[in-house]
């Protein structure tokens, strides 16, 4: 494998206090050069035979924060952890490991980390042999690494997410040395392919790509994910084809800007829309996917989804604002006109199809006047739900710089008027369902009422129906009745078998 940038596995002695002479920081700026360099797929097996039963008789608990792809990356450190031997639990006092996948998103999302390992400072302290780690995107910046080598310097390993792969190693070195182990490459071009998944469930998550080169003004995911790389189509394939094979019901296609899948292939033209031909042809129920980006978002891709079958009528399509002036200095790359146009777009491909999205309220400059503009968009739109939030300063990016003159008072008042419309349109669009009889497929009983099943329509909304709990995993036709707001009830219509597309 390429050698990264930075040094590979350091190991600062705890009760020195000048770390840099150990270790060199991961660093914002050269995750930001995008090489030219071609990805390089290794199909290595991950875990060595010799380190396969160093887990035996111990325990691990992964505490993951942030998006699917986080959880995703989780299900594959416990694959390969079982792998290695160790068995799960979700007693932070039973465990020999405790692993926190974090997100650096917001300031809020680092904050719980924070707050956590004031926590785990006492177990640590409690049982020495504990070993724990930090990892996830947090662990991409100079700030948050150096932060913890110096006031949480109980902490055994930090290590990046393109050094996941390497958990076997590190942890051996966790074990041997005793000392601090600290793995962050900064930037990192390369797949790789086999790591160990542990999956529970009937839903399964895949990856598609990997990385970000659309540098959002505000976003951080850029430089802690690195660059756009694409699985080959083939890898993908054969891993929804293993999953069908398994008796998976859902599959959601991952990456954090899934239509520029593709662009990277040097030697063929294959993009989202084919591959999404591709996989309507596979026997899996349901595959959605997550996360569309409007600028990449083609004709072709449109064309695919309104083929339907296992291809689901649900589009998360995050706008961010509805202004075209915030958009640019977002460098979101549409104005507010196109990304209409785009929405009416797939409107009339697919009728029935829900739209969601993601918005961002108070980002730097924002006036009121553009603010209504995201109001108007959002009544435009009729979205589902969204995903709202406050803009939150990220160390390192183009928008940390402007100048953040929005009070918190305002961004505050914002958020919640924008939340007060959309409770109000998707209570309208939950209506709109009224009478009509949907495919669920059920997830098990209702957390809160045992005798309630729960479970989600092809476009993702919650339904509760009473019915007999050995309906868990299969497909059933219930009778919306009563919409609510977040949540559909109904009765339950007729039982049939898992329908195969
Ligand atoms: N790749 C996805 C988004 C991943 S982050 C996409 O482009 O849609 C999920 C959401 O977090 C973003 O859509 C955005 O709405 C929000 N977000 C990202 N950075 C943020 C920041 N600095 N402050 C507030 N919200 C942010
Ligand atoms: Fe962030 Fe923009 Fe990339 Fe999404 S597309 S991950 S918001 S930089
Ligand atoms: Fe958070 Fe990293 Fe996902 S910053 S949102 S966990 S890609």
């Amino acid at each position: 494998m390429k050698e990264p940038q930075n040094p590979t596995v350091q190991k600062p002695n705890k009760s020195d206090k000048d770390y840099s002479i150990y270790f060199q920081p991961p660093s914002l700026k050269d995750a930001k050069k995008r090489g030219k360099e071609e990805v390089s797929v290794h199909y290595e097996s991950a875990i060595p035979d010799e380190m396969k039963t160093i887990g035996a008789g111990k325990r691990y608990l992964i505490r993951t924060y942030g998006c699917q792809m986080n959880e995703h990356d989780t299900e594959v450190m416990k694959g390969m952890l079982e792998e290695m031997g160790f068995a799960s639990t979700d007693e932070k006092l039973e465990a020999d490991i405790i692993l926190l996948n974090t997100c650096a998103i917001r300031e809020n999302a680092e904050d719980k980390v924070f707050g956590e390992l004031g926590h785990l400072k006492t177990l640590k302290q409690e049982k020495p042999g504990l070993i724990l780690g930090v990892c996830g995107c947090m662990s991409q910046e100079e700030s948050v690494v150096n932060r913890i080598m110096q006031k949480h310097a109980f902490v055994d390993i930090i290590f990046g997410t393109h050094n996941i792969h390497r958990l076997p190693a590190l942890l051996r070195e966790a074990y041997y040395s005793k000392e601090m182990v600290v793995e962050v490459w900064s930037k990192e071009g390369d797949i790789i392919e086999n790591l160990p998944k542990k999956r529970e469930g009937m839903k399964a998550w895949v990856n598609i790509m990997y990385g970000c080169d659309k540098f959002c003004t505000y976003c951080i995911v850029p430089y802690t994910r690195g660059k756009e790389r694409s699985r080959r189509p083939e890898d993908v394939i054969a891993e929804i084809r293993e999953l069908a094979r398994q008796g998976f019901k859902e599959i959601t296609l991952l990456g954090q800007n899934v239509n520029a899948y593709g662009k990277d292939f040097a030697d063929m033209t294959y993009l989202f829309g084919d591959l999404m031909d591709d996989v309507r042809k596979i026997d899996i129920p349901r595959i959605r996917f997550t996360t569309s980006h409007p600028r990449d978002f083609d004709d072709h891709l449109i064309k695919v989804l309104a083929k339907r079958g296992n291809l689901v009528e649900h589009i998360h399509l995050p706008v961010q604002s509805g202004n075209t002036e915030v958009l640019k200095r977002m460098s979101r790359k549409y104005s507010r006109e196109q990304y209409l146009e785009l929405a009416a777009k797939i409107r009339t491909a697919i009728p029935d199809v829900m739209l969601t999205t993601d918005i961002i309220v108070g980002f730097p400059g924002e006036t009121e006047e553009q603010f209504q503009d995201t109001l108007t968009l959002v009544s435009e739109v009729r979205y589902d739900s969204a995903f709202t939030f406050i803009y939150s300063p990220r160390d390192g990016t183009p928008a940390a710089a402007m100048e953040d003159n929005v009070p918190e008072a305002v961004k505050k008042d914002r958020l919640k008027r924008l939340n007060d419309l959309m409770t109000v349109i998707a209570r309208e669009q939950n209506e709109l369902l009224r009478g009509q009889t949907v495919e669920v497929l059920v997830e098990g009983e209702s957390k809160t009422n045992p005798d309630v099943l729960s479970g989600r329509t092809r476009t993702n909304k919650l339904v509760h129906f009473t019915g007999p709990k050995e309906l868990a995993g299969q497909f059933v036709n219930v009778m919306i009745t009563e919409p609510q707001t977040w949540l559909l009830k109904g009765e339950l219509i007729e039982e049939q078998k898992a329908r195969v597309v």
